[in-house]
């Protein structure tokens, strides 16, 4: 199977592995459509992604913008969905429920929407690709709803799988990568990804890029589904 020629749509295709994944897109000759939820960035991206790259604005936290996106786009082939805004890392009693439940809305429902929202219009031989993290097999004090979140998407995926069959559901469940998620997430990016790195088989932290061809690798398998595909420079045996 090729990509070239399929329409792929990334939720999070502004940024870090999700603007990765647009950009190995576009370089096998897919048709690619990223959204995010910032005007700025999306412009930025669509610009430095080039022709037929289209870019358009979306907050997951919105299910009827969800609905009215997808409504928009028509048929398509491919849904990646690499939204996430900035980790809570937190005590759980000291999170608040209104922060717990933000969290799961962006991350949790909003995968869950896109996926119901996507699905009937995905043409014949279409995927959707979610996004977890190794904190759903590895948890660290102050990760509960992470952990919740990643751990409930990988439920959801095999589910999925089943239910959307033939549409194949998978998802990816990265270990640390470095991009600008963790500007946002911890006070000092750089001693946070020195440490997470040392901690790691590997000696280092993974690259958008490396985290995006896991990404085109199922896209373009026609014969993996309900799968979770980790890269994670071997965090789950560190
Ligand atoms: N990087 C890592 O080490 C790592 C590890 C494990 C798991 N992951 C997971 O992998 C996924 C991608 O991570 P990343 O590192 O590439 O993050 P990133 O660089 O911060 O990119 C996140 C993307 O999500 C978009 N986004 C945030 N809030 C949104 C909203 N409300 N509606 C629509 N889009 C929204 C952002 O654009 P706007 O700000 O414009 O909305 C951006 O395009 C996330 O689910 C993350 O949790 C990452």
């Amino acid at each position: 199977m090729s990509l070239a020629g399929k329409k792929i749509v990334i939720i999070g295709g502004t940024s870090g592995i999700g603007f990765a994944v647009a950009q190995q897109a576009a370089t096998v000759g897919a048709e690619v459509v990223i959204a995010s939820s910032n005007q700025d960035r999306v412009d930025a991206a669509t610009k430095q992604l080039g022709a037929p790259a289209e870019g358009r604005r979306l907050d997951v936290a919105d299910g009827n913008a969800i609905a009215e996106f997808f409504e928009q786009i028509g048929e398509f082939d491919h849904l990646v969905y690499t939204a996430g805004e900035s980790l809570l890392i937190k005590p759980l009693i000291d999170t608040s429920p209104q922060e717990a439940r933000a969290v799961f809305e962006r991350r949790f429902w909003g995968a869950l929407l896109s996926a119901k929202y996507a699905a009937p219009r995905l043409r014949d031989g279409g995927s959707i690709t979610f996004s977890s993290g190794v904190l759903a097999k590895r948890p660290l004090a102050g990760t509960a709803l992470a952990a919740g979140i990643t751990g409930g998407i990988e439920a959801l995926t095999r589910a999925l799988a089943v239910e959307l069959a033939p549409v194949r559901v998978n998802v990816i469940q990265p270990g640390v990568i470095r991009t600008e998620l963790w500007d946002r997430s911890v006070p000092d990016p750089e001693a946070f990804l020195h440490d997470a790195a040392s901690a790691l088989l590997t000696q280092r932290v993974g690259t958008p890029e490396e985290a995006a061809a896991a990404y085109l690798f199922i896209l373009d398998n026609a014969y993996v589904t309900g799968t979770t595909l980790a890269i994670d420079g071997g965090a789950a045996l560190a």
